[in-house]
């Protein structure tokens, strides 16, 4: 007997994340925050990870609610697959599950350093990052299959890497220069790599039915950037601006939803036009 086709959803049902469950790393901070009220708004149960559980908990309690949605906060450092495991677990019990995991964690202890400074160390170090990148989305990827071989009706999951314009362009010398030290070359080896690892487990992970999709910000800084560097990086983004962090949340709950269903290995630059001249 042919399969009957599945009814069409409307737009609202597709960004719906009622009843799903979004675990996102380096939650409370700049980019983090914003992303994380973008799935609270659509409905999500948000699992708020950071290094310190009590910062987890009071950001948590801070988002807004929809519906049977209820938020969590719980301590994982990325850096470590020790505390990867045991946050997923930890995620798990919270939650009942994980549908969506996001990597938007940094550890930055190196990025006062450029190429000229940086040592060998500190640059495998960061590396690192993409370690725990790898890691979580692994065990996230185990999750759904194992979910998968009990449900009746399949599960799917979606991976979102945070990656950066960096991961694709070089940066501009005279941006940084006598302001700054040049934007780490460390991260550039960094971002590049998570941009392209989303291509390979995307491919791989296809047939569990997790999808991998990187979403790369362009210039989205904080207050705290240097009134001089703010100035010559504007000129050189063609909306003449930086981004505001709330300029990832339509971006991000594309890639988080059902909206997204048949996109996966993409990287999805948010950048003002920065990579587009
Ligand atoms: N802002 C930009 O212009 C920009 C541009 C391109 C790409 N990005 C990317 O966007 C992501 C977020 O950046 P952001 O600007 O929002 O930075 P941020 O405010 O510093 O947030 C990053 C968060 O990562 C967490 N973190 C640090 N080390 C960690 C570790 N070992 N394990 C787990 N979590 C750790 C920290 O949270 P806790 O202290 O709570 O643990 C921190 O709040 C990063 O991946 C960054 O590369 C940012």
């Amino acid at each position: 007997m042919a399969k009957r086709k599945p009814a069409e959803p409307t737009v609202q049902q597709l960004f719906d994340l009622t009843g799903r469950v979004v675990l996102i790393t380096g939650a409370a901070g700049h980019l983090g925050s914003a992303m994380s009220r973008a799935f609270a708004e659509a409905g999500a149960t948000l699992v708020i990870a950071s290094r310190e559980a009590d910062k987890a908990a009071k950001f948590a309690a801070s988002l807004p609610r929809r519906g049977r949605a209820r938020h969590h906060g719980i301590a994982l450092d990325h850096m470590s697959t020790d505390s990867c495991e045991a946050g997923f677990m930890e995620a798990v019990k919270r939650a009942g599950r994980v549908d969506v995991l996001v990597n938007n964690a940094l550890h930055r202890d190196s990025v006062a350093h450029d190429l000229t400074t940086v040592s060998a160390e500190e640059f495998s170090k960061h590396q690192e990052n993409n370690t725990g990148y790898f890691i979580l989305s692994r065990i996230f990827r185990n999750h759904i299959v194992a979910r998968n071989q009990k449900a009746r009706t399949p599960v799917s999951g979606s991976v979102i890497m945070i990656g950066s314009m960096y991961g694709v362009v070089g940066s501009y010398p005279e941006a940084y220069k006598g302001v700054s030290v040049a934007s780490p070359v460390q991260y550039h080896a960094l971002k590049g790599g998570t941009v392209h690892m989303t291509r390979h487990l995307a491919v791989y992970w296809a047939k569990d039915n997790v999808r991998v999709n990187c979403l790369s910000p362009g210039p989205f800084p904080t207050d705290a950037i240097h009134p001089e560097m703010k100035r010559r990086l504007c000129t050189k983004s063609p909306m003449g601006r930086m981004g505001h962090n709330w300029e990832l949340k339509g971006a991000a709950l594309f890639f988080a939803s059902d909206a997204s269903g048949y996109v996966t290995g993409q990287n999805l630059l948010v950048d003002g036009g920065w990579t587009a001249w």
